[in-house]
């Protein structure tokens, strides 16, 4: 784990002077409901324990330096006069150009960054930074940012600085993830639920297995996907396509020319259905009732929203032979991590097969590791 007040000294080492607070936020592991947080839909993530620490230290004049433990080679040095960075260093020193561009009294700061939470793996490393740094930023400017605005914030800071068009629930899960709970997420409403998940009770836990393939949210495939839902919706004169229903379905398919924009509106619709369902299993503690929504959710991400890879489909493919209850790419995709349901005590022997079935197509040897809900964004320690 990330140690915050490691990361205080570090600070005091890089800028002479000790960090006027430091704060973290976790990564997520979105259990079920993807590529539906854009599309007004529901969401179901929760909050993983690898964080994000953020220390900083206020200044009187514009300067802004900022540090990252994970890309030391790349150390950020501008001032807030500048055009915003751009990198890794968008997304920590992207807080303070989006606020003062919203007209808020913020200057310079110094800034250094810690994080046991692997980039590009599908956990929300970036809304971690995000908000982390936003919470830091807020406290020393004192801009009175309750969470809500908090987590807001940070989700305009990717979509304005860094320029990845994200819906809200990175964000979300990093500011409200609650340990022990699931977070519900009307993306339309914006009504959060927190429901209890522990699947110990029921003899199984929950795994993150990372491919080790990399996706790059800004190349441009995540836009395209957002764009053929907005095109699907323009057509059929919705909103967004969560406002259709599994029963104005295959209505609406027959309405829509572009068989990727059909495959699409047919992903966002039948998606929803399934996080509807794996709440209400949440809800009345059937575990066992989450897998094959898992399994059906990866089949729509693979063959209508097309963006799975070969990489995660043989990850689910082995995890699901070998006796997984439900298995899916978790995460924007191309790339990235599989989520899955597990009987308790089959770790090792799945990720056994896991590594045989990957050394025969030459991908990556992944790696595994249990994940259960934790905590979101906290504050650290301070100078008061
Ligand atoms: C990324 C984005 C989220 C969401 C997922 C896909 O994680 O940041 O907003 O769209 O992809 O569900």
């Amino acid at each position: 784990m990330t140690d915050a007040a490691g990361v205080a000294r570090q600070f005091r080492t890089e800028f002479s002077s000790a960090p006027d607070t430091v704060w973290s936020a976790p990564g997520r592991v979105n259990l079920i409901g993807e590529h539906t947080d854009y599309n007004g839909g529901l969401v179901a993530p929760f909050a993983i324990e690898e964080r994000t620490v953020a220390a900083a230290r206020g200044r009187s004049d514009s300067r802004l330096r900022v540090r990252s433990v994970q890309h030391p080679l790349e150390p950020y040095d501008g001032t807030l006069d500048d055009p915003p960075p751009t990198g890794w260093a968008a997304y920590a020193a992207g807080a303070l150009f989006l606020l003062r561009s919203l007209g808020m009294a913020v200057r310079g700061a110094d800034l250094l960054v810690d994080s046991d939470l692997p980039e590009g793996a599908g956990l929300s490393s970036s809304a971690a930074l995000e908000c982390a740094v936003v919470a830091a930023i807020g406290e020393i400017f004192d801009l009175g940012l309750a969470p809500d605005e908090l987590a807001a914030t940070a989700r305009a800071v990717e979509n304005d600085i860094v320029g990845v068009p994200c819906g809200p629930m990175d964000q979300v899960a990093a500011v409200f993830g609650r340990a022990g709970r699931v977070i519900v997420l009307d993306c339309a409403s914006g009504d959060r639920r927190l429901l209890p998940f522990d699947p110990a009770t029921a003899g199984a836990e929950v795994v993150i297995v990372d491919t080790g393939i990399r996706h790059a949210l800004a190349d441009g495939k995540y836009a395209e996907r957002r764009h053929r839902c907005e095109r699907a919706a323009a057509i059929l004169g919705v909103d967004t396509l969560s406002q259709i229903t599994e029963a104005d379905l295959s209505g609406a398919l027959a309405r829509l020319p572009d068989p990727n924009v059909r495959a699409a509106c047919r992903h966002v619709v039948s998606e929803n259905a399934r996080v509807t369902a794996a709440a209400a299993a949440l809800g009345t503690g059937r575990t066992g009732a989450l897998g094959p929504l898992l399994t059906a959710s990866h089949r729509s991400l693979r063959d209508d929203y097309d963006v799975s890879c070969a990489e995660l489909d043989l990850v689910v493919d082995v995890l699901l032979d070998r006796g997984a209850l439900g298995a899916r790419m978790t995460g924007a995709g191309f790339g990235g991590s599989v989520v899955a349901l597990i009987e308790s005590g089959s770790r090792d022997l799945m990720l056994e097969a896991l590594t045989a079935a990957c050394a025969t197509t030459r991908q990556p040897p992944p790696t595994m590791r249990p994940a259960r809900p934790c905590d979101g964004l906290r504050r650290e320690s301070g100078r008061g």
